[in-house]
């Protein structure tokens, strides 16, 4: 039953493709009136102090922030855990039967397998109580490496709930991936799971992680039992998941956490070719990613809140499970693709579940485009009340397509800016406020301070392009440190402008409301359909392979996926370039890193340019792959490549 439509949004009489909130939505909204961007300037600590005594603290802080150079600290003092916060607190407050978790796995005939919040809080704390058993203590480091199954953000919940820190592994990553977090990071214990469904077909996920485990320090290894596949499990260290929490009981004690006591360690992809541990603590996470969720999406009793990120990422983190469950709301966890067992499976999920808030990345979206709205149409879309997107900018046509196929032009679109590094979104528009404009984010949150400079840190003039950073106070959730390398710390978010300014490393330009369009990373990060990834991993990968003398990863655009990378290979002397080492090159980018990092093309070349001093004039190559002015070549040690290049990849700049 459809019932009836409330139209949320209404466009702006004079300019093109603006939108604005109707007096619905407006009245429904938590915040409505704009003013409150100078209200949270005018005082950012006490702002945030507002949002955080909207969740519970065992014990208060006694001071909001206080900075020093490369170091700052929010709620000093406070005692808090961000498992109470996301399950106790909703229970004892009488909603323990409300809907926490919704499970939708992949094959569509299979159950949903739902969890009201006592239930999803009595499974927490007996896994909890099973970390505790297996001799997990305060501050340990706990490896997941799960699919996309309620147990994910079980594990994440009882994790935190006894002060342990974990490191989740998108499960798509190989085992040599996984292997390099678990090192850097020392974890002693992994969890994962059996296998699970991926296009209706059951994926191997416990030999993967069996790979990974040879020279870590990890003891126990714990398995869901998910898909059912039969796998060995070794004696002593391997342990079912449904064996540990037998016996266990359903109260377990949070533990009492300082503010700024380590919750996780999430790692991403830097300019180098190792990524690097972002280091989040639980006071100031807890309260931006409990009152960005709340404003954003203008969560309310009533919300489905479907975020479609893997918990392997930040997305998945703060707004598939933190984010919603502190705001008690329905999450929707979803095992699937967009594609199976048709171009409809997402729109059919809406329908059944009657989702209202609905999360993505502009390239699911441009997917969806190509795909046709004739999908969305079989559907009742009609309980959807916000759209969001992050991850990467959202071209027009996209955000246009979203609005009206999918949101039926009712419902605003939330294109949030953030980071690994940030921990919760930080530029957004709001939707009791607006305005909704395709390709432009919004302004930053209250209480973050954030501009555009120059080189030189410089503010830029309004509408200039420039690069986006964030002043202090620094926003709550944004990471302390990275793990084990505090010189890196400093040397990658301080460097270019000092101890006070953050420096996100995208380029950015604000209008004279404040509203801000992202243009991208300006360093040698892509983002390949939403996922972030370094060029550098990627050419770390590939000069692994023994006939592979040199390489350099540049990323080109891309319809769907918003860039792709791309490869030049040098080859060792003798070794002729074949379809067969392209593939085999393929499959060591996959063994590395895995099948989200492929290069969209490989070529074989006998030489890059490069300058002088020897260094790969990345620039230059870019400009090839994308068929851009090559600019300035005359400086380079060998101009000569550049006129092979251009044969090799068919150049017609
Ligand atoms: C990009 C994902 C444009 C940006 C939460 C950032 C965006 C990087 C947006 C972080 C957006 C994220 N518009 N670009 N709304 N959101 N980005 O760490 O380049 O996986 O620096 O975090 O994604 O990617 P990460």
């Amino acid at each position: 039953m459809a019932g009836k439509v409330t139209k949320w949004v209404q466009p702006d009489p004079k300019r093109q493709n603006w939108y604005w909130p109707t007096d619905a939505l407006r009245e429904r909204a938590w915040v409505s009136d704009a003013k409150v961007y100078e209200q949270a300037a005018a005082d950012p600590p006490s702002f945030w102090a507002q949002r955080a005594e909207e969740i519970v603290w065992f014990k208060k802080w006694t001071k909001a922030y206080e900075e020093e150079p490369y170091a700052f600290r929010w709620f000093v003092g406070g005692k808090l855990n961000l498992s109470y916060n996301s399950l106790d607190r909703h229970v004892e407050a009488g909603k323990g039967g409300k809907v926490a978790l919704i499970w939708e796995p992949e094959p569509p005939d299979e159950p949903n397998r739902i969890f009201t919040y006592k239930e999803l809080l009595d499974e927490v704390a007996r896994f909890a109580g099973a970390l505790k058993a297996l001799g997990v203590r305060k501050g340990d480091r706990v490896g997941i490496y799960l699919p996309m199954i309620p147990e994910a953000v079980i594990a994440m919940q009882a994790v935190v709930r006894i002060g342990a820190v974990h490191t989740v592994v998108f499960s798509a990553f190989s085992p040599e991936a996984l292997r390099d977090r678990l090192l850097d990071c020392g974890a002693k214990i992994l969890i994962t799971a059996d296998g699970y469904f991926r296009r209706g077909k059951l994926i191997p996920l416990k030999p993967q992680a069996d790979q990974a485990l040879a020279g870590t320090q990890v003891q126990k290894v714990i398995v869901v039992r998910r898909a059912g596949n039969e796998i060995p499990l070794t004696p002593g260290r391997d342990v079912w998941y449904h064996e540990v929490l037998r016996g266990q009981s359903p109260v377990c004690q949070p533990e009492e956490m300082d503010a700024e006591d380590l919750a996780f360690i999430l790692y991403t992809s830097g300019t180098t070719g190792k990524p690097k541990g972002a280091m989040h603590t639980t006071g100031g996470y807890a309260v931006q990613v409990y009152a960005t969720c709340k404003w954003d999406f203008n969560l309310h009793d009533d919300d489905v809140h479907w975020c479609t990120a893997d918990v392997g990422w930040i997305t998945g983190h703060s707004y598939l499970n933190y984010g919603p469950l502190m705001n008690g709301v329905a999450t929707v966890v979803f095992e699937g693709t967009p594609d199976f067992p048709d171009f409809g499976r997402m729109w059919a999920v809406i329908a059944k579940h009657r989702v209202t808030v609905y999360y993505t990345a502009p390239t699911a979206i441009r997917m969806h485009v190509k795909w046709g709205e004739e999908w969305p149409k079989k559907y009742d879309l009609s309980s959807l009340r916000v759209l969001g997107t992050v991850g990467e900018p959202i071209n027009e046509e996209a955000w246009l397509w979203y609005f009206e196929h999918i949101g039926g032009g009712r419902c605003p679109i939330i294109d949030t800016w953030w980071q690994t590094e940030t921990g919760a979104t930080c530029v957004q528009a709001l939707p009791g406020i607006g305005p909704f404009i395709p390709t432009v984010a919004g302004r930053p949150f209250p209480g973050i301070q954030a501009k555009i400079v120059d080189a030189g840190g410089t503010p830029v003039k309004t509408g200039e392009g420039g690069y986006l950073v964030l002043e202090p106070p620094f926003p709550p959730a944004l990471l302390r440190g990275l793990y084990g390398d505090p010189e890196k710390y400093k040397g990658t978010y301080f460097a270019e402008f000092g101890p006070k300014l953050y420096f996100t490393r995208d380029g950015a330009r604000m209008d004279e409301m404040g509203n801000i369009r992202i243009t991208g990373r300006v360093d040698d990060v892509m983002n390949v359909a939403g996922h972030r990834l370094a060029t550098a991993e990627v050419e770390d990968a590939l000069s692994q392979h023994p006939l592979v003398s040199e390489v350099a990863v540049v990323s080109k655009p891309d319809e769907v996926k918003g860039e792709v990378p791309v490869a030049f290979v040098l080859l060792k002397k003798g070794v002729q370039p074949s379809p067969d080492l392209q593939k085999e090159l393929i499959k060591t980018v996959d063994q590395h890193i895995g099948p989200t990092a492929r290069p969209a093309a490989i070529y074989f070349a006998e030489d890059v340019p490069k300058t002088r001093s020897g260094k790969i004039m990345r620039r230059v190559l870019k400009a090839l792959v994308r068929g851009d002015p090559l600019g300035d070549i005359s400086t380079l040690r060998n101009p000569e490549s550049v006129e092979e290049l251009k044969a090799v990849v068919g150049y017609k700049g």
